[in-house]
């Protein structure tokens, strides 16, 4: 192997840079050059759309800078449809001219799937990213593709087989994280504790809104910034339960915090203060306001005389107020943890192409005590992705009193 292409696709993370770092170390010790396409699968579509050679004489260009946000290449949302033979036949084309015998993919479930058409041209891997948790990458050791066998007779003691073929299912998975999850956690986290102060000191009730579309992977782990009540997608929000989570935790301290997904749904599965599918033109279901929506129906069931008898001296309306974290939680730099874990993907995803396994995701998991940079079939995670938001959240872990201080 000895050129491949590099590009990143989907919502940027702050660890996208190291994945590209990550990548490029190792084609550099492989002597393997490495071009950047820029603007994701976009930069394949149009052949004016220069490349970046990130690593002339087997250095990395000092643009690329591990620890800064954001992504070098830039990014996109424009996959390739499986369907459209001819746009993919331009793509394969275009990778071609660029002579690159390989292609990394940086990015989450719409770039898996986006790389799959791909995947009949030329090996492709996926290093994954995303800051909403949700690719599924949750895995236990059964479900490696690859496993130890001891054998004395191996100066190791061991030998690495590939398991045979297997189905895998729900019970398999392990808490995993994808690069950029712990930052945008870190993010929310640190907003819940300082807004926790205004609550705190006005009587207040504050709804903070995190990322994360239907997964709420990223509004359960802002557990860590000790919220009172926290909303997730997977457990839909009822009325009644909710306002007297609120008057208790009122009753104790005169003020609350809320962290909620802005994916939550009611009852009926209905997104709570979303755009539907239906209503945005390009067919996508936009987040527009689930804190919001949890506001408007604490302000109702509330109610001003709540306030009035608490003696304050503002509305429901005034009491209660939201922030929605937004884009703040894909920016910046990386904390370390992404930093590392990113660079370290980034490096295998080059691995497995020089190794010759393609139209995998490169993983690191858990496995007999200690962390192991391994693979997995991206067929066999795109077909089980139906499962995986329709998991169940086991409720011991978003109970947030697990996470108040004793
Ligand atoms: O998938 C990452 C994510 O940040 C989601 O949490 C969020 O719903 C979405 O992207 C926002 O996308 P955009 O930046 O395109 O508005």
């Amino acid at each position: 192997m000895k050129r491949i292409g590099i590009l990143t696709a989907g919502g940027d993370t702050p660890a996208l840079n190291a994945t590209i770092a990550g990548a490029v170390q190792r084609a550099n010790q492989a002597r393997v050059e490495v071009f950047g396409i820029i603007k994701g699968f976009s930069g394949l579509l149009n052949p004016q759309v220069p490349h970046v050679h990130l690593n002339p004489l087997f250095q990395a260009i000092p643009e690329l800078d591990p620890t800064r946000g954001g992504t070098i290449l830039g990014a996109s949302r424009d996959y390739v449809d499986s369907a459209d033979t001819e746009t993919i036949g331009r793509v394969a084309e275009r990778l071609k001219q660029l002579k690159v015998d390989g292609l990394v993919c940086v990015g989450g479930d719409g770039t898996l799937n986006g790389m799959q058409p791909l995947s009949n041209h030329l090996p492709v891997v996926l290093a994954p990213k995303t800051i909403d948790n949700d690719l599924g990458l949750n895995y236990s050791n059964e479900a490696s593709d690859w496993y130890r066998e001891p054998d004395s007779s191996h100066p190791k003691g061991y030998v690495t087989k590939k398991r045979p073929e297997r189905a895998f299912g729900l019970d398999d998975m392990i808490n995993y994280v994808t690069p950029g999850f712990a930052t945008a956690v870190y993010v929310s986290s640190l907003s819940v504790q300082r807004i926790r102060t205004t609550a705190e000191s006005h009587r207040r009730i504050a709804i903070i809104e995190v990322m994360g579309r239907d997964c709420g992977m990223i509004s359960l782990a802002t557990a860590y910034g000790q919220p009172d009540i926290i909303l997730v997608p997977e457990s839909p929000v009822e009325a009644g339960p909710l306002v007297d989570q609120v008057h208790a935790v009122l009753d104790v301290q005169k003020h609350a915090v809320l962290c909620v997904s802005e994916g939550i749904v009611d009852t009926q599965g209905q997104i709570l203060g979303a755009m539907s599918a239906s209503q945005d033109p390009a067919g996508n279901i936009q987040y527009t306001g689930a804190a919001q929506a949890v506001k408007r129906l604490l302000v109702d069931q509330i109610g001003d005389a709540f306030f009035t008898r608490q003696r304050r001296n503002e509305s429901a309306n005034a009491a209660i107020f939201v922030r929605k974290i937004g884009h703040t939680q894909r920016g910046g730099r990386p904390i370390l943890f992404d930093r590392f874990y990113a660079s370290q993907l980034g490096g295998k995803a080059v691995e497995l192409l020089l190794q010759g396994l393609h139209n995998c995701v490169a993983t690191l998991q858990y496995r007999n005590g200690g962390f192991v940079l391994d693979s997995i079939d991206a067929n066999k995670l795109r077909d089980h992705w139906g499962n995986i938001h329709a998991r169940p959240l086991s409720p011991s872990f978003y109970d947030p009193t697990r996470f108040q201080p004793s």
